[in-house]
């Protein structure tokens, strides 16, 4: 790791401790590693608050952070060096790596951990843990705080209260430091690069797994670890099944195909779909619904910005799209009325966004004392409305039926307003046909 990076990770852990404060232990546990089938495993990824707070991603280990602890600020229990498994499983940086390269102040092989929690333990005040999906590691947790209870009777020291780390570092992850923002916009530039490609190429006879290599070549070749959530290449009637990823239909000429589709760069995803029709112009039907849906999403963009609450660019783009349904005659009725009733999700069955990060449905909340969540600077959330109308929807004209389409860009909230990080991909309809109908 570079020394760049070591600095902020370290920033990232006062910053913490100083929300935890003195006499608090964080013990935050490693992802687990999945297996896929018998003795094969899912490619490792690791848990992104262990890895937000040390930069550390191999599995089998466990960060503590407690201020002002005599034994030091920050442990890392971590794999030991190993000549034989390292041969077959890639280099680990034991405890010299963690000490050397990861400003741990101790560091300790995670077999020690049952001698080592109880140290860290026994003199604190609240313990911060979060019961995860590592049973294991609960029972550990619930059986130490069991112990020092009795501790707490006959010394008067020991932890009183377990506390979820998660509510002080996802209100931290939820607003993006410079480094973060890099990330993230490499990651879309890479996605967006991906998607120009893809509505240049896409024909009539193409596979939607060949578009999907094409999108996910493109991530890997220019330094993304892949894609951030399985992509969604979704052509003609596919675009109306919101998570489709099968990918497996040969598209037709004409037909619109809808790409959800985003990499993921240095632990950070973006989150992109753009729609447009295969190999050539959208017809009138694509045309208007496409039309409707893109006003929606500009509609829904143009309402970001410090102090309005997180639900105001959704507000936007559902009235816009009610407006704009009731002249296509997918809708009949007083658009109040078809908002107050939910009438709409009929064709708009999702909200419009969340927040971005590095998860995909990134951390936060997104209501705060009952109430929706005022905007502010450093924030990133998705605009993503869309439009799907089945097609066995008797319902809906029937040149419409069988269309999905959705419009997703990630935008950063700024003092100023908004900037829309993904702006560079091709969204007017003029823009896409110049690729589509080249
Ligand atoms: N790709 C998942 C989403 O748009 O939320
Ligand atoms: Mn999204
Ligand atoms: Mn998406």
């Amino acid at each position: 790791m570079t020394v760049d990076k070591t600095t902020i990770f370290k920033a990232r852990r006062k910053r913490f401790a100083e929300a935890i404060g003195k006499g608090a232990v964080a013990v935050i546990p490693s992802a687990p590693v999945a297996v896929r089938s018998r003795d094969v495993e899912f490619p490792y990824h690791q848990d992104h608050d262990f890895y937000y707070l040390s930069g550390f991603d191999e599995p089998e280990s466990v960060i503590i952070i407690a201020p002002e602890h005599p034994e030091g600020e920050f442990a890392m229990l971590v794999r030991p060096r190993d000549k034989d498994r390292e041969i077959w499983t890639g280099r680990r940086a034991g405890v010299e790596g963690a000490l050397a390269l990861f400003g741990a102040d101790k560091a300790f092989t995670i077999d020690e951990l049952d001698d080592v929690l109880p140290r860290y333990l026994r003199d604190a005040e609240r313990v911060f843990y979060s019961l995860g999906g590592d049973e294991r590691m609960n029972a550990r947790m619930i059986q130490l705080m069991r112990a020092s209870e009795a501790n707490r009777e006959r010394y008067g020291v020991g932890p009183t209260a377990l506390l979820d780390p998660r509510e002080i570092l996802h209100e931290h992850r939820l607003f993006k430091q410079p480094e973060e923002l890099d990330a993230m916009r490499r990651a879309i530039a890479i996605s967006a690069d991906a998607h120009r490609r893809a509505m240049a190429t896409a024909k009539g006879g193409s596979g939607e797994w060949e578009i999907q290599a094409l999108l996910e070549y493109a991530f890997r070749s220019q330094g993304a670890t892949g894609p951030a959530y399985p992509s969604i290449v979704a052509s003609g009637a596919n675009a109306t099944v919101l998570h489709y990823i099968h990918n497996d239909r040969r598209m037709e000429q004409g037909d619109l195909l809808l790409i959800d589709a985003g990499s993921e760069y240095d632990f950070y995803a973006s989150d992109i779909t753009r729609t447009f029709p295969v190999g050539t112009r959208f017809n009138d039907a694509q045309r208007d619904l496409y039309q409707l849906v893109l006003e929606a999403q500009l509609k829904g963009i143009a309402a970001v910005k410090p102090g309005v609450s997180f639900e105001t660019p959704h507000e936007a783009a559902v009235r816009t799209l009610v407006e704009g349904m009731r002249e296509l005659k997918l809708l009949a009725g007083a658009v109040d009325d078809l908002i107050s009733t939910g009438a709409y999700r009929q064709f708009y069955m999702h909200r419009t966004s969340h927040w971005l990060g590095m998860d995909v449905h990134d951390v936060g909340l997104y209501r705060v004392d009952g109430e929706s969540r005022k905007l502010e600077p450093g924030m990133v959330l998705t605009i993503e409305p869309g439009i799907y109308i089945a097609a066995d929807d008797d319902s809906a004209p029937a040149q419409m039926r069988g269309i999905g389409i959705r419009i997703e860009d990630d935008v950063l909230v700024t003092p100023g307003g908004h900037e829309v990080l993904s702006a560079q991909i091709p969204k007017s309809v003029a823009e896409i046909e110049s690729l589509t109908a080249a």
